[in-house]
């Protein structure tokens, strides 16, 4: 009996549609198929977090008739799994030979040539196109529980999680559908900062903790309506020990992914004020406590508590930092923020770095709005983990609305305003159902 073919076909698979049954039917056909799952990362690395988990993409493919075994791709490259297999064909559809999937395309056929092997490119199935699907599981939204999870997923699949700051149903919308094109790679927020900085100034209110709780959480289901990306919460200092406990269930139970709560005590004040204002720092040991308290407060394991340390903005240097770092990981933190309001970002970097040496793993947060010119690359350099953009859709804002309204008062009449703002005919087709 002469030995069955090997077939190779990579795939995502997060929505199963034909296109992919039709591929696997005409790969079959040719002999024994092994299908590489694109693991989160090597997909993350190209376009968004799909929707399933590996493990439950790998699982449904297992199960597609045709398919003799699965196996991970972890790059976008195909080249490390061809090697290992050295497959006689690879099949995919013909909607690679365009586009940035062009030069993947060009890889396999140099790769497998070298043992005879040939790309069989399947005709794409019309009518379907995983782009619309992804927009009509958009309108479907998420749960909770996905929220929930989503961000330890990216932080496991990139090498850095963008996230910019939301006040608003609005602004939750910009950060959920806004993206760019750069080499032809697809680039958009992967998350939503609840700041407390913009959620009080865009009540008019100063940020010292004086928005409680109750009254933020009815303002982020706004934008937890309109929005699948997770969210990290600006928690403050947590407040009494007794209530952070409440805090913790809470936000949980809404389905956001994280909170950070700073080493602070006393009347807070914003860290970017540095030592003009008096900031004081909690003791190493009541922090600790209250990371410990949250800790156990919450119910599932994928919730995230990261303590924020204000060293650097309190005027302390490196030693008190790390000493705290080290202290709040080992009360069981789940990732570390580090905050400064230096424009060199050289304590941030120090930080960053000597962290590292002694943690590998631990997330770590930062917040660039100062040292912005530092870009995300050599952030994550750093080994940061997570970027957050804390206030600039509400500073972007601010001076859009008011010279609108100082061009409206000095005419007195709004036509020389009217470039200013968006047509009205974008406005009646921004939402949805507008209509
Ligand atoms: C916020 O956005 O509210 C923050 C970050 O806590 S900062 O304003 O820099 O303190
Ligand atoms: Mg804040």
């Amino acid at each position: 009996m002469v030995d069955k073919k090997t077939v190779y076909v990579g795939m995502s698979a997060d929505i199963i549609h034909p296109g992919h049954l039709n591929i696997i039917r005409e790969a079959q056909k040719l002999g024994r198929v092994i299908v590489g799952v694109l693991t989160d990362s090597a997909i993350a690395s190209y376009k968004r977090l799909p929707y399933l988990t590996y493990e439950q993409r790998s699982l449904i493919v297992e199960h597609l008739k045709g398919v003799d075994e699965v196996i991970p791709q972890t790059t976008l490259d195909y080249v490390p799994n061809l090697e290992k297999i050295r497959p006689d064909f690879v099949v995919h559809g013909d909607d690679w030979k365009e586009g940035v999937q062009k030069e993947t395309r060009q890889r396999v056929i140099d790769t497998i040539a070298q043992w005879g092997g040939k790309v069989i490119d399947v005709p794409y199935t019309k009518g379907i196109s995983s782009t619309q699907l992804n927009v009509k599981l958009k309108e479907i939204g998420t749960t909770p529980d996905i929220r929930l999870k989503r961000l330890r997923r990216l932080i496991e699949a990139k090498p850095i999680v963008r996230i910019c700051e939301s006040h608003s149903g609005l602004t939750g919308l910009i950060i959920e559908n806004t993206f760019v094109e750069v080499n032809g790679v697809k680039r958009e927020f992967d998350g939503m900062w609840s700041s407390s900085l913009t959620d009080s100034t865009s009540k008019g209110k100063p940020d010292i903790e004086a928005v409680d709780l109750t009254t933020r959480l009815h303002d982020l289901n706004d934008a937890l309506e309109c929005t699948t990306k997770p969210v990290i919460f600006d928690g403050d200092t947590g407040g009494k020990i007794e209530h952070f406990v409440f805090t913790v269930r809470t936000l949980e139970r809404l389905g956001i992914s994280a909170v950070i709560i700073e080493d602070k005590i006393g009347l807070k004040k914003n860290s970017l004020f540095g030592t003009e204002a008096i900031q004081t720092q909690d003791s190493i040991e009541g922090f600790c406590e209250k990371i410990r308290v949250g800790k156990k407060a919450q119910i599932t394991d994928d919730f995230m508590i990261i303590a924020r340390i204000e060293s650097f903005i309190a005027g302390k240097g490196l030693t008190d930092a790390m000493q705290r770092a080290l202290a709040y990981i080992k009360a069981g933190a789940d990732g570390i923020m580090i905050h400064s309001k230096d424009k060199s970002g050289e304590d941030i970097k120090s930080f960053c770095l000597e962290l590292r040496k002694v943690n590998k793993y631990i997330p770590i947060v930062v917040v660039p709005t100062t040292y912005n010119h530092i870009t995300e690359n050599e952030l994550a350099s750093w080994g940061v983990s997570v970027v957050i953009y804390a206030n600039h859709m509400l500073r972007s804002a601010y001076p859009a609305m008011v010279n609108t309204a100082r061009s409206i008062l000095t005419y007195g009449r709004s036509y020389e305003a009217n470039d200013l703002c968006m047509p009205v005919k974008e406005i009646l087709e921004l939402i949805p159902g507008t209509k």
